[in-house]
């Protein structure tokens, strides 16, 4: 069974005419250890479907239309307040773009690390006052389990942070942009979630932190085990990272395929439009191509399929056939009758 499988997920904004279906028939899923890239332009529903994950996306506003979301065998959906509060940081973490998001600047980030853990620890009861200050974890050598500040340097230290037992008493301001990014990793980490989702965590970076960045979550990957959803605008970092990606375009997924796959030959026209404009990425006699046109709004999408204004290989019936998500050769899925 996959760690995370998404079903047929529908969520709108607004009710009645002026609802807008932000998620669309979205089904993903992904595996234990299993790397997913979630791509596409901005407004395409890559966050709302992230945030789905834990049911963080606030309803009202939203609304859970139909669908299922399965992590860990049970259906988010479907859970209480409390069981939601444990699945959020205890089985699926998040990382965002903004350092000013997740971290408090009034703070030192060691305790910000450290309140993490203590609100993850399992309840145990009659702790000595002294064993009350330790992370409940007696394996690896520690008889009675790490410290507290144990555990925060020894996070610290997985993310990549140089000496870490001065840098736990800064304040976020104190650190780069880079080391803010990191922080809030080991922040993400420190509840030891089965599912790191990293949304745009790169982003707001330069380029050479960006590429640190990946090489810390490949690592992290590699030593930990665990399943990411990193999801990003460019299909230019998703080859040296992901197992599979997902390509969504107006609330809908238009493909999905494993990386090497997609970047060689990629299927759908939008996915080929969208690989065309990664400097790099496209055919080397290609010149680079910015996509014409925009995202659709959702409260005025296209008839048929809703990327056919856009796509230079349109045929006469598409703007009248809305395609499914398909099959079309072992686990390649496309939404376009004229992939070929
Ligand atoms: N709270 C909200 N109320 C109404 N509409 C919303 C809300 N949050 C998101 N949306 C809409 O849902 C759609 C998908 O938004 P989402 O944030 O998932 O896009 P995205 O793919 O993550 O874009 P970006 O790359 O810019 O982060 C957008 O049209 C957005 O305007
Ligand atoms: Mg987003």
């Amino acid at each position: 069974m996959p760690l995370l499988e998404i079903k047929n997920l529908r969520l709108e904004f607004g009710s009645g005419e002026n609802a807008v279906r932000a998620v669309d028939d979205v089904s993903l899923s992904i595996e234990a250890g299993e790397t997913v890239c979630l791509v596409g332009e901005s407004g395409s529903g890559k966050s709302v479907t992230a945030l789905s994950i834990a049911r963080l996306v606030p309803s009202p506003p939203a609304r859970y239309v139909s669908g299922e979301i399965r992590l860990d065998g049970r259906d988010v959906l479907k859970m209480s307040k409390v069981e939601l509060r444990h699945i959020r940081g205890g089985v699926v973490s998040y990382v965002f773009q903004e350092p000013g998001a997740s971290l408090n600047p009034v703070f030192r980030v060691g305790n910000q690390i450290k309140e993490t853990l203590k609100l993850h620890k399992p309840r145990t009861p009659n702790l000595s006052p002294s064993d009350r200050e330790r992370v409940a974890k007696p394996e690896e050598g520690h008889s009675r389990g790490r410290t507290y500040n144990e555990e925060v340097i020894r996070l610290l230290k997985l993310v990549g942070i140089p000496a870490p037992e001065l840098r736990l008493k800064d304040y976020p301001h104190q650190l780069s942009g880079g080391m803010q990014q990191r922080v809030m990793i080991a922040m993400a980490l420190a509840s030891q979630p089965k599912l790191l989702v990293a949304d745009e965590p790169t982003t707001a970076l330069d380029v050479t932190i960006q590429a640190q960045m990946l090489d810390l979550l490949r690592d992290l990957k590699r030593r930990l085990g665990m399943s990411i959803l990193l999801i990003t605008h460019s299909l230019g970092i998703v080859g040296d990272i992901a197992d599979r990606v997902a390509v969504m375009y107006a609330g809908q997924l238009v493909e999905l395929a494993p990386a090497k796959e997609l970047l060689r030959r990629p299927l759908h026209p939008y996915t080929q439009a969208l690989i065309n404009s990664v400097p790099g990425l496209g055919a080397e006699t290609q010149r680079l191509r910015a996509i014409p046109g925009n995202v659709p709004q959702l409260d005025a999408l296209p008839s048929g399929c809703r990327f056919h204004p856009r796509c230079p290989k349109a045929q006469a019936d598409c703007s009248q056939k809305v395609p499914g998500l398909i099959e079309v050769e072992s686990n390649r899925w496309v939404r376009c009758p004229y992939w070929k």
